[in-house]
């Protein structure tokens, strides 16, 4: 008899054509986000789940998913799954690293392009039919090239980044909780430095850690404050890290230049203070959305879900330690 399975949030047909010979396949393709009660009740019969990052896996949960064996998320982040809980109801937890760290990257050169030189007032002011003649002293935005980029978290994102940033001829500087070996250090061409040297000399710094509660607000009023006024501040990582209302204070302020931001905390909800900033370009957490990525990130998850219910191994475990039941 196949095993029953659920796919939380909509997926590309192909992925559900794949799945489909392995399992009993129940999909949510009209993409509602199913929270709590009605999770609980639709994973009450199943084996495995494929989920994303607005389902919140937790000791609520798994106490009401008796046959659950595995929980594949669509994301690198799994900040939506507690660990110790899959472990202490011997569910195996996935997710699809390594793929998407091009993608988020291009998109975090987005924001740093778009922050600096302030496509996204430019764009509304053309669009407006406010654009009445050429002047010398319009939109003065930042200059990239050979500015300092400061990186904060030199993981697989943060190492791309860095990479790229060769092409601007900048000076990069990194800072993380752990030091990164010498090849990736001049892979990168980027220089360690402490957190708070990093904050007060980058022109662009941009945030490339995963949430958790070390994390949380790691980036917050102490950081921000060391920044230069005329710097900028990217966010491409995960909501949380960056504490948004000490980032409103200091944009209101002018203590900043400019931030651009694709996760928010408590998104999809934003401080309100964003939407008054004209500082600011704002998008809804689409870092890792090309075509591309986001079905490679689809079908990893699907495969670490075919694995986990067949063999027990899927390729991209989390946590390595539960006793599978
Ligand atoms: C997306 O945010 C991810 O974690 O993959």
């Amino acid at each position: 008899m196949k095993k029953n399975i659920f796919v939380a949030r909509e997926v590309f047909e192909e992925v559900l054509d794949f799945l489909a010979p392995h399992f009993d396949v129940q999909a949510n393709q009209e993409d509602k986000v199913l929270t709590g009660e009605a999770l609980a009740l639709v994973l009450a019969d199943k084996e495995g789940a494929m989920t994303t990052l607005t389902e919140k896996i937790d000791e609520t949960l798994l106490s009401r998913c008796p046959r659950l064996q595995a929980v594949c998320n669509i994301a690198v982040g799994y900040n939506n799954i507690d660990l110790t809980a899959c472990n202490a109801h011997g569910v195996m937890a996935t997710n699809t690293p390594g793929v998407l760290d091009d993608t988020t990257a291009d998109f975090a050169w987005a924001l740093i392009l778009a922050t600096a030189r302030r496509l996204n007032e430019a764009e509304a002011y053309v669009r407006q039919g406010l654009w009445d003649k050429w002047k010398l002293k319009q939109f003065l935005g930042l200059d990239v090239h050979h500015a300092v980029l400061g990186i904060v978290g030199l993981g697989r994102i943060g190492q791309v980044v860095a990479r790229r940033a060769a092409g601007f001829e900048m000076e990069v500087l990194y800072y993380d909780v752990q030091r990164a070996a010498p090849e990736i250090e001049a892979a990168c061409r980027a220089a360690y430095v402490p957190k708070e040297e990093l904050f007060g000399k980058a022109d662009i710094v941009t945030i490339h850690i995963p949430y958790s509660r070390e994390t949380h607000h790691a980036v917050g009023a102490p950081e921000i404050a060391l920044m230069k006024k005329s710097a900028i501040l990217i966010h491409a990582a995960r909501g949380g890290v960056l504490d948004d209302a000490a980032l409103v204070e200091a944009l209101r302020a002018g203590a900043v230049a400019g931030a651009g931001l694709d996760v928010f905390e408590g998104e999809p909800a934003i401080h309100p203070g964003f939407r008054e900033l004209e500082n600011v370009v704002l998008s809804p957490h689409i870092a890792s959305s090309s075509e591309n990525t986001r079905y490679k990130m689809a079908m990893m998850a699907a495969e670490n879900l075919v694995a986990a219910l067949s063999s027990g191994n899927p390729p991209n475990l989390l946590n390595a330690e539960v006793k599978k039941r």
